[in-house]
């Protein structure tokens, strides 16, 4: 008889050992079983007179020792749940679970047109040139063959700082090759993405702000059908590889011949005849052979060095991309809007 209240016993002990313990119900659930006033262990007491006398003892002090164990375990297990508690944590957390990233952020339309640009110039050569937003009305106009009196500064409608005639919001990205050639002799061969500004009523097709992207290549020997080149392999990276394009004859005061670049876009349905106003064609940058003007402007010597420079705009073509048809949603910051573009670079 004896043996089998020694053996509950000891089974008695294996529960206590095992039982699991992770947050304050399982905590409580074991208090109530080992140490409450209706308690497994007390109850066995009640058993002593069904033990042979000669281990009685023997069972009275097992029985101590059960409770010392239920009263030590509940303790150390009470503190670490306690500690977790302190420490902010729940031990109901699940530390395998996968990790959500429910606010990851997305790239900007106008960053991942700008990127592509880049992508596609660095791979034959061109290096980023970043400049001032903030610019004086010499590398902005002057220095770019556009004098005070010149009536192409009436194209750009120019923020100028308050109490200056100087410091202005720059219009184009142009500047830039200015700020390049007065620092860095020829070979130059550098693309400069940034924001301008013009003073211009803001509605679904212009903005008072907008990104532009600018090339300049200078060297001996730079010809017309290099810059040629160079802007339909632009066009067949950005658009595909059977892009067509044609230059059409323009005029800019910084470069002499100017031209415009059109890209075939095709007429497939309404909205290629409405975006192309029925020719199929879509202008997409300004470019042109730099004015000798320009580089005796900067310190370069016209008849040793040639080159040519182009710049683009950037909202026109993520409007295109991504058929958005008015352009201040890209500058709302519209969370709603912004999350579509999530996943790209
Ligand atoms: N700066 C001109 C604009 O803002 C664009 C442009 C045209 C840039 C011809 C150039 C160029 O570098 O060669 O409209």
């Amino acid at each position: 008889m004896s043996n089998d209240i020694f053996k509950t016993l000891s089974s008695i002990s294996e529960d206590i050992k095992f039982f699991n313990i992770s947050n304050t119900e399982e905590l409580e659930k074991f208090r109530i079983q080992y140490l409450g006033s209706k308690n497994v262990i007390n109850a066995l007491f009640g058993e002593i007179k069904n033990v042979e006398n000669n281990r009685k003892k023997e069972f009275g002090q097992v029985l101590n020792a059960l409770k010392e164990e239920a009263e030590s375990k509940f303790e150390t297990e009470k503190e670490k749940i306690e500690d977790n508690q302190g420490a902010g944590k729940s031990l109901d957390i699940d530390l395998t679970a996968p990790v959500f990233y429910d606010s990851v952020g997305s790239r900007h339309p106008v960053s991942i047109i700008m990127n592509k640009i880049i992508k596609i110039f660095e791979k034959i050569g061109f290096t980023v040139a970043e400049e001032r937003e903030i610019e004086t009305d010499w590398y902005n106009f002057t220095a770019m063959n556009t004098p005070e009196d010149h009536p192409a500064r009436d194209m750009q409608d120019t923020f100028y700082l308050k109490d200056s005639h100087t410091d202005l919001l720059r219009t184009h990205t142009s500047s830039v090759q200015a700020r390049i050639m007065t620092t860095q002799k020829p070979p130059i061969r550098i693309i400069a993405p940034g924001r301008v500004y013009r003073n211009e009523t803001i509605s679904s097709r212009s903005h008072c702000q907008f990104h532009q992207v600018e090339g300049l290549y200078i060297d001996k020997n730079v010809s017309f059908s290099d810059m040629k080149q160079t802007l339909l392999y632009f066009a067949r990276e950005m658009y595909g590889l059977e892009t067509e394009i044609r230059l059409r004859p323009s005029y800019f005061p910084f470069t002499e011949p100017s031209a415009e670049m059109d890209v075939y876009w095709g007429l497939k349905n309404e909205d290629d005849y409405r975006i192309t106003k029925g020719t199929g064609w879509l202008e997409i940058l300004g470019c042109g052979m730099v004015d000798p003007n320009v580089l005796s402007n900067c310190g370069i010597d016209p008849e040793e060095y040639t080159g040519f420079a182009f710049g683009m705009g950037i909202e026109r073509q993520a409007m295109l991309q991504y058929k958005i048809t008015d352009i201040r949603q890209l500058f709302e910051n519209d969370i709603r809007f912004l999350k579509q573009f999530s996943g790209a670079l």
